[in-house]
Formats: structure tokens, C-alpha cells, sequence
């Protein structure tokens, strides 16, 4: 049975019925190197999913809910049941895009067969195609692994987040030649290793430029370069909900101003009495 529901949004209700397939598929991804660049955002609930769907050929389903949803300080105590619960609503709440979910801090890192049962459990629960994992050369044997048991992976590499204690923040990576020279041998391996694509984080541009044309698959900036095969964006920080983002940011909207701004009207209508009006109330049956 599908996994895709309809949402009826007059009543918020789930229709049960399935949808037809008219999903982009893994292979699409592949064949996109080098084409038009590809569109992903990150999206973790229902409806933002609806709304992101129709203008993106991937959805992700990122570890960063832990900070945007739940205010956590990192991405590190984000757990399996978190992802499975927001991965599942945003394949409920899509049918165009590709949805890639990621595999959270401690699932995956300590052998091809914890990272196996933990991306079955992922793609049971949500529906989801794919799992994205961070790391290179240390993570190729569990690509490689996963990859040959029907489970398309997203590898990430550069800055990764759930690093953050042993890099100690969020700052740019590959400013020395050294580091540089190992996030390109981290990419290769990955995509050697068989990723279907590959996320570059934070690097200085040349990097991210070296690995586009190094390897196969495509790859996916953020904070890298516009030569990379496509982009990726929290959709709330591109959105504009946040005061302060990273500088590889770029803010198409305000919402946190246009929220604040319905808010205060809100609060100014309650408290006048303007709220609730004629409209919005239930008149009784003559
Ligand atoms: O968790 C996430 O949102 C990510 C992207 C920003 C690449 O990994």
C-alpha cells in the first residue's frame, strides 16, 4: 500500500488514498550531473511539504530538525523515532519530489549492519527513497554496503554537523591545502562507494568546484558554490524565520516578520473585542 496521503486542508483530515507514482526516482537524480541544477530544501513537517513540493526535485528530511523543531543545541541528540515520525509526514505531504532523510548521530557510524538495520527502519516507517549519512572515506565500506542492498544513499561531506564537537563549530572547511585535499578524497570515495549524490557543506568554492568534476554523481551545495549540480536550503532559514543564519544564507522571504505582524494584530483584535466577528461566528437557525 502507498505511504502518500491527500490532506484535505479545509478539515486537516488524512484521506487514506493512495497516490498515483508520479515521483521523480533515484535514477532521475543520477542523470541530472551536469543538467539543470537541482532544487532541495529541507522540509520536516506536512504541510511545509505540501507547500515545497510542486518547486523542488528534492525533499530533505534533515537531522536539523533538532535545532529548528526542538531547539536542541546540535544536531546530536537527534534520535531514529524523531526522523521516522517527521519522515513519514513529509512523504504524506509530497508527491513530486524525491524525499531523503537523514540517518541521526549514533545510527549508522559503528558498522555497515547497525547502518543497515537503521536505514530499513527509516524507509519502513516514512516511505522515504533514500538515507543521507555525514563522513567520507571512513563511511565508504557502509555506502558501498547499503548501496548493494537496495537502499540509496546521500553521502555529506565538508562541514558536518554532527562533527561539531570534533570540529569544534561551524566554521568553513578545506582553508589548508591539506584539508582540502581530504574533503575531495572524502567526496570520491563516497561516490566511488556508490552515492547517488553527494552533499558539499561549508567549504571554500574551489573545493566544492574540484569534487563537481572529480565525480559522477551529482553533487548538492550549500554554502560551496552555483557550479555544483544543485542547491540545498533549511527552508526556514531561506524563508526568513530566523534573526541569524549562516552566511551562506540567503533570505527570499521575512516570515518571522509577517507572523510577528499577524500576531500583534491578532493580540490587538482579542483584546478590542474586534475578534471574533459576524464571520466567524455560528448564527442561530431561524
Ligand atoms: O540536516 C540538514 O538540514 C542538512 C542540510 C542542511 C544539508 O543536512
Amino acid at each position: 500500500m502507498s505511504t502518500t496521503f491527500t490532506i484535505d486542508t479545509a478539515t486537516s483530515r488524512a484521506t487514506p488514498t493512495p497516490a498515483p507514482m508520479k515521483r521523480l526516482t533515484i535514477p532521475a537524480i543520477r542523470a541530472a550531473k551536469g543538467g539543470t541544477p537541482l532544487v532541495m530544501l529541507t522540509a520536516y513537517t506536512v504541510r511545509m511539504a505540501q507547500l515545497l513540493d510542486p518547486h523542488c526535485d528534492m525533499l530533505l528530511v534533515g537531522d536539523s530538525l533538532g535545532q529548528v523543531i526542538y531547539g536542541l543545541p546540535s544536531t546530536v541528540p537527534v534520535t531514529l523515532d524523531m526522523m521516522a515520525a517527521h519522515g513519514a509526514a513529509v512523504v504524506r505531504g509530497s508527491y513530486h519530489a524525491v524525499v531523503v532523510i537523514d540517518m541521526p548521530f549514533g545510527s549508522y557510524e559503528a558498522s555497515p549492519a547497525q547502518a543497515f538495520e537503521s536505514a530499513a527502519m527509516l524507509m519502513k516507517a516514512t516511505g522515504a527513497a533514500a538515507v543521507k549519512l555525514e563522513g567520507g572515506t571512513a563511511m565508504a565500506e557502509t555506502v558501498a554496503f547499503l548501496s548493494a542492498r537496495g537502499i540509496p544513499v546521500m553521502g555529506h561531506v565538508g562541514l558536518t554537523p554532527q562533527a561539531v564537537n570534533q570540529l569544534g563549530g561551524y566554521g568553513a572547511r578545506g582553508r589548508t591545502p591539506e584539508e582540502a585535499a581530504k574533503i575531495v578524497a572524502d567526496a570520491t570515495a563516497i561516490a566511488d562507494a556508490g552515492a547517488f549524490s553527494i552533499v558539499i557543506e561549508g567549504v571554500v568554492e574551489p573545493i566544492a568546484i574540484d569534487i563537481t568534476r572529480a565525480v559522477a554523481c551529482p553533487t548538492i551545495g550549500i554554502g560551496a558554490s552555483a557550479q555544483c549540480d544543485g542547491q540545498v536550503l533549511v527552508a526556514e532559514d531561506m524563508l526568513g524565520m530566523f534573526e541569524r543564519t549562516a552566511r551562506f544564507v540567503k533570505r527570499f522571504d521575512d516570515l518571522s516578520g509577517h507572523i510577528s505582524g499577524a500576531v500583534a494584530t491578532y493580540a490587538d483584535d482579542v483584546r478590542s473585542r474586534a475578534f471574533p466577528g459576524a464571520e466567524q461566528l455560528y448564527p442561530p437557525r431561524p
